[in-house]
């Protein structure tokens, strides 16, 4: 495993995002509610670039009649064919077999690091 420094914190401010190259790969980097999480830019459907994708929220669950909006900024939504995942998990909103790969983030002395495997 080998952490990769990508940016300054001070490059991503609180509910923005970026796409970084590391070691040929895309990899999205979003900081949420104070946390950094970095998401494979690659949908599992046909390969679009996931994190050029909207993000935004979901409708959550609840009883018949009732809406209930949530996770503003926790979802982001696949730019060809609207699937959407959880920013967090990797995982898709509509069938948690179906995800896109997600990778550890460190903070160190104010940069962003991400952590690959071989
Ligand atoms: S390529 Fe992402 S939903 Fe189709």
């Amino acid at each position: 495993m080998a952490v990769h420094f990508v940016l300054d914190t001070k490059e991503l401010p609180e509910g923005t995002h970026t796409i970084v190259t590391v070691n040929g790969r895309e990899i999205g980097l979003y900081h949420l509610n104070g946390s950094y999480y970095a998401l494979n830019n690659y949908c599992p459907h046909y390969g679009a670039p996931l994190c050029a994708g909207h993000v935004g929220g979901t409708n959550l669950p609840s009883d018949v009649y009732q809406y209930e909006y949530g996770k503003q900024g926790q979802i982001v939504r696949c730019p060809w064919h609207g699937w959407e995942f959880d920013i967090k998990t990797g995982v898709s909103l509509f069938d948690d077999k179906i995800r896109t790969r997600t990778y550890p983030v460190e903070v160190r002395d104010g940069k962003i690091g991400i952590v690959l495997g071989k």
